[in-house]
C-alpha cells in the first residue's frame, strides 16, 4: 500500500522519481507528490489522482531546468488511510520550518497524542494525516543532525513505518528507516535509489540492500550506512535483485492483468521446474526445511492468508486431506491472531502471500512463531518481509505480479501446495506408483493452462452476454468451491459487478431467494466426485430462471447441456483441474471488466499489497 521512491544522483531527480512512481503506482494510486532539494530549499509538488496528474502539475509549475538540475528528492504514491485522497493530504509532508520533507508508508498509531503535544508547542498542521505529525516531530527533534532527529522521532512512534526523509540543510543525503513496511536501497554507479519495492529500482541497478525492521540508513549517492534506531551500526549484505526490468512492463498487452494471465504457463513451469521427483513419485521442496521423518510426525497443517491467497490455501486444504491424509485447515490471517489459535510444535503453519508484505499474514506468522509452531512461507516476492521473517519457505518464482487482481500467484500457489501435499502424502499415505501418477498430473499443469488461454477469444465473446449484469453468483463444491470464491472475487474487484461466491449446496439455504429470471450463476462443475451434485444445484437455479455459465470438463456433454453458456477446460485430476478452471474465470472477469470500460489494473479503492491491518 502506498509507494515510496527516493533518489540521489548528479541530476534529473524529478524524472527518475516520477518514472519510479509510475512503476509503483500499482501499490496505491489516489494521490501522489514529490519533493526536491534545490538551492538549499525544499520544493514540493502534489496532485490528487494518478501519477500522470502529478507529472503534469510538476511540468506546469516547475522550470524545465529544475528537472535537469535537482539531484536529490523523494516521492510518494498514496493509498489513503488518514484523511481523504486530496492534494493537501498527499505526501511528501513538511515539518514546521519547511526545511524537512518526509514520505511515509504505514500507520503512526499514536499520532493523535503526538499531534496534541506538538500543537501545544505551537505547531500548525495543514493535513489530516498521521504522516504530517511525524514530519513535524522530526523537525521538533532536529538540532542540526537529521539522522539523529529521525532516530529520536521514530523512537517516540507507535505503529509501522517505511520512511524517506530529506532536509534542505543536508542536501546530499536521504535518511530512510523501516518498521513493518519494506524499504529497499538500490546502489548504482554514483547514484542511489530508495523504494518500497524493487520495481522502482530495477531500471537503475541490480544491487540492493533490504532494510530489516528497526533499521535506519544514511544514504548518499556513493554510500549506505545502516544502523539500528539506537545508532549502533549493523551489517546488511548487498543482494542481487535478479529481476528483469521488462518483467515489470506491459510487453504489448493492453493491461498487466492480461499479460499476467498469459504468463501463467511460463510462471507455472518456473514454479514446478526441478521440484517434482519423477523417479520417487514425490517432490523436492528443500525450502520447507523439514526432514521426511519430521513430516511423518506432523499433526496438522494450518494455512494463513488473505484474499486470493486465502482461496489458494483452501484448495491446498483439500489437497493435504486428500493426498496426504493430514488434518488441514485454513485461517483468515486477520482472524488468526485475535482468536487464541491452539498451536504446538507438531503443527505446520504455512503463511501464503504473493507480496510477502500483507500485514495480517505477517502478524499471523509472528503469532504462530510465538506459540512454537513450525512456520514456513509460500511467497512470490523474493526478500519480502514474510519470507525473511519465517526464514524457511518456498518461493513461487511466478515473476512480478503488478496487476492488483492476482492471477498467476493463485495458480502457482496451488501448484506448489499440490507438490507439498504430494511430498507429505509419499511420507504418510501412498506408494511410489500412486505418487508418480499425481506428479505426472502436476507436471502438465502449464500445458493445461495454455490450452485455456488459447480460448481467450471465445471467452471474450461469452463475456459480452454478462456485461450488463449487476449481480452474479459463483458456485462450486469440493475443491471447486474455492475456485468459485476466487471467480467471484476477480469479477467484483475489477468489474464492480456485485458477485457472491457460494458453496453450491448453500445457495438454497438463503441466497437462492435473490435469483430472478436472467440472474447469472457461474457454476464450476468440472469432473470429480462433486460434479453430479453441482449439476443438481444448477438445475435448482435453472428452475428459477437463472442464466447459467458453466466451467466444465472438455467432452462432458451432460454438463454442457444444462448450461446456457459453457467454457470447457481440459480433463485432469480434480485437484489439478482447479487451476485451468480458475484461469477460465480470470479471463471471463477480465473481459467483462474490459467491456464495461473499467480501469482493470488499478481498481477503485484497492492497492496491490495491503500493509495495514
Ligand atoms: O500479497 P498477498 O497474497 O498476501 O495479498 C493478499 C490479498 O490482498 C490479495 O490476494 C488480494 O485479495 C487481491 N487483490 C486479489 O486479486
Amino acid at each position: 500500500m502506498c509507494g515510496i521512491v527516493g533518489y540521489l544522483g548528479k541530476a534529473n531527480a524529478a524524472s527518475v522519481l516520477i518514472s519510479g512512481l509510475k512503476r509503483l503506482e500499482y501499490r496505491g494510486y489516489d494521490s501522489a507528490g514529490l519533493a526536491l532539494i534545490d538551492n538549499e530549499q525544499i520544493l514540493v509538488s502534489k496532485a490528487a489522482g494518478k501519477v500522470a496528474n502529478l507529472n503534469e502539475r510538476a511540468h506546469t509549475n516547475w522550470d524545465p531546468e529544475l528537472f535537469e538540475r535537482a539531484a536529490t528528492g523523494i516521492a510518494h504514491t498514496r493509498w489513503a488511510t488518514h484523511g481523504p485522497p486530496t492534494e493537501v493530504n498527499a505526501h511528501p509532508h513538511l515539518d514546521q520550518t519547511g526545511d524537512i520533507a518526509l514520505v511515509h508508508n504505514g500507520i503512526i498509531e499514536n499520532y493523535r497524542a503526538l499531534r496534541a503535544r506538538l500543537e501545544g508547542k505551537g505547531h500548525h498542521f495543514a493535513s489530516e494525516t498521521d504522516t504530517e505529525v511525524l514530519a513535524h516531530l522530526i523537525g521538533d527533534c532536529d538540532n542540526g543532525d537529521l539522522f539523529q532527529a529521525v532516530c529520536d522521532a521514530l523512537s517516540q512512534v507507535e505503529g509501522t513505518f517505511g520512511v524517506a526523509v530529506i532536509s534542505s540543510r543536508e542536501p546530499d543525503k536521504i535518511i530512510t528507516a523501516r518498521r513493518g513496511s519494506p524499504i529497499v536501497i538500490g546502489i548504482g554507479d554514483g547514484e542511489a535509489i530508495i523504494a518500497s519495492d524493487a520495481s522502482a529500482i530495477v531500471a537503475h541497478t541490480q544491487r540492493v540492500i533490504y532494510l530489516d525492521d528497526n533499521d535506519i540508513a544514511i544514504v548518499t549517492a556513493d554510500s549506505v550506512d545502516v544502523r539500528d534506531l539506537n545508532n549502533i551500526p549493523v551489517t546488511r549484505e548487498i543482494a542481487e535483485l535478479g529481476l528483469d526490468a521488462g518483467a515489470t512492463e506491459k510487453g504489448g498487452f493492453e493491461h498487466f492483468m492480461l499479460k499476467e494471465i498469459h504468463e501463467q504457463p511460463e510462471a507455472l513451469s518456473n514454479a514446478i521446474r526441478g521440484r517434482l521427483d519423477l523417479h520417487l513419485g514425490s517432490s523436492v521442496l528443500a525450502g520447507m526445511g523439514t526432514s521426511q521423518r519430521e513430516l511423518a510426525e506432523l499433526g496438522r497443517v494450518v494455512m494463513v492468508a488473505c484474499g486470493t491467497s486465502l482461496h489458494a490455501s483452501m484448495v491446498g486444504e483439500y489437497a493435504f486431506e486428500d493426498l496426504a491424509d493430514i488434518h488441514a485447515e485454513v485461517q483468515q490471517a486477520a482472524e488468526f491472531r485475535y482468536r487464541n489459535p491452539i498451536l504446538g510444535n507438531r503443527d505446520f503453519v504455512i503463511a501464503i502471500s504473493q507480496s510477502g508484505e500483507t500485514a495480517d499474514t505477517l502478524a499471523a506468522v509472528k503469532e504462530a512463531q510465538q506459540k512454537g509452531a513450525f512456520v514456513m512461507s509460500l511467497v512470490n516476492v523474493v526478500g519480502s518481509t514474510i519470507a525473511r521473517e519465517t526464514g524457511r519457505g518456498v518461493y513461487l518464482h511466478a515473476g512480478p505480479e503488478i496487476s492488483v487482481a492476482s492471477t498467476k500467484a493463485f495458480t502457482c500457489q496451488v501448484s506448489v501446495l499440490l507438490m507439498m501435499a504430494l511430498k507429505l502424502g509419499r511420507g504418510r499415505r501412498f506408494s511410489r506408483e500412486e505418487g508418480l501418477k499425481i506428479a505426472r498430473e502436476i507436471e502438465i499443469i502449464p500445458e493445461l493452462v495454455a490450452q485455456v488461454i488459447r480460448k481467450n477469444d471465445l471467452i471474450a465473446e461469452i463475456a459480452e452476454g454478462y456485461v450488463k449484469d449487476e449481480h452474479a453468483f459463483f458456485i462450486g463444491r469440493g475443491p471447486m468451491y474455492p475456485v468459485a470464491l476466487e471467480g467471484a472475487l476477480k469479477l467484483k474487484e475489477i468489474s464492480y459487478i456485485h458477485a457472491e461466491g457460494y458453496h453450491a449446496a448453500e445457495l438454497k439455504h438463503g441466497p437462492i431467494a435473490l435469483l430472478q429470471p436472467g440472474t447469472p450463476v457461474i457454476a464450476v462443475a468440472c469432473e470429480g466426485p462433486a460434479k453430479d451434485k453441482t449439476l443438481g444445484n444448477v438445475e435448482e437455479c435453472r428452475a428459477r430462471g437463472a442464466k447459467i455459465l458453466g466451467i466444465v470438463t472438455e467432452g462432458d456433454t451432460e454438463a454442457e447441456e444444462v448450461m446456457d453458456d459453457f467454457i470447457s477446460v481440459p480433463r485432469a485430476h480434480p485437484l489439478v483441474a482447479t487451476i485451468p478452471a480458475v484461469v477460465a474465470l480470470q479471463l471471463f472477469s477480465y473481459h467483462v471488466a474490459r467491456l464495461r470500460g473499467c480501469e482493470i489494473d488499478q481498481p477503485r479503492n484497492l492497492a496491490k499489497s495491503v500493509t495495514v491491518e
